[in-house]
């Protein structure tokens, strides 16, 4: 008795993942550079401001209805916890007020069975602590990724800009913001489950890049603040570049 108790305490916390699908990002707009919203993506798009059980947001999520995937997560670096998350299994389905709103246009863990492609986050859930990582579980900050990209070559890169902004801050004090987003190029002729492979095929599109922007602003001083952003192409073989922000 106490095990099955147990048992359903942790699945009733794996389910108590909370996102709150907004018409703006109001909620959540301190994720966001200056408070502002990237421009030129998809109008039909769901805003999500990511929480869990409390009012608390944790960071904000452009979802592609269409494509079953997100767009973009917005968030801030937290410096604070080690690299090696202890990474769960345990999936947040969205709460029913969620799935009621977006009826059935999520992609379930399911679709990635067997397909070549992992969940991979946006949000990496190494650039977050407790609740914060937590947080990060969800299928709507998750998208289709190349085993190999991202078990490899995003890891690396995920790796790399962690220890340099650690040092950075370091650097600083600490005195200074790290706001990342992190997106998808969707690509609407590659899509899984692969026909033939399912029942119910090709729900959700696979992107064909993985880019991300950095924004590092100092409170102090602004010369110290920079920007940069890279991109990857969502692929075996390693084909990541340098973006230019504006
Ligand atoms: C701001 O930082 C730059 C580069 O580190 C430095 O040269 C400059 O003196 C600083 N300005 C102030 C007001 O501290």
């Amino acid at each position: 008795m106490f095990v099955l108790g147990l048992f359903t305490c942790i699945v009733l916390r794996a389910f108590s993942a909370q996102a709150k699908v907004v018409v703006s990002f109001d909620d959540c707009k301190g994720f966001f550079y200056k408070d502002t919203e990237p421009g030129g993506m998809d109008q039909n798009a769901k805003k999500i401001c990511q929480k869990l059980e409390s009012d608390h947001y944790y960071y904000a999520t452009l979802y592609s209805v269409h494509g079953r995937i997100p767009l973009y997560s917005a968030y801030i670096f937290d410096p604070e916890c080690s690299s090696t998350a202890g990474r769960t299994e345990n999936w947040h389905i969205e709460p029913q007020t969620l799935i009621r709103k977006l009826e059935k246009k999520q992609s379930i863990s399911s679709d990635y069975s067997d397909s070549g492609y992992d969940h991979g986050l946006l949000n990496p859930n190494s650039f977050q602590c407790d609740e914060g990582r937590i947080a990060t579980f969800t299928l709507t900050n998750a998208a289709p990724m190349d085993e190999s990209f991202n078990r490899i070559h995003w890891k690396n890169w995920e790796r790399a800009l962690r220890s340099f902004l650690r040092s950075k801050l370091d650097s600083h004090g600490g005195s200074a913001t790290v706001y990342i987003v992190t997106g998808t190029v969707p690509d609407d002729d590659v899509r899984i489950p692969l026909k033939g492979t399912s029942e119910d095929p090709e729900r959700v599109t696979v992107p064909s890049h993985i880019w991300t922007a950095v924004c590092y602003k100092h409170h102090l001083n602004d010369t110290n603040s920079f920007s940069f952003g890279y991109i990857g192409k969502n692929q075996l073989s390693e084909t990541l570049s340098m973006l230019t922000l504006k």
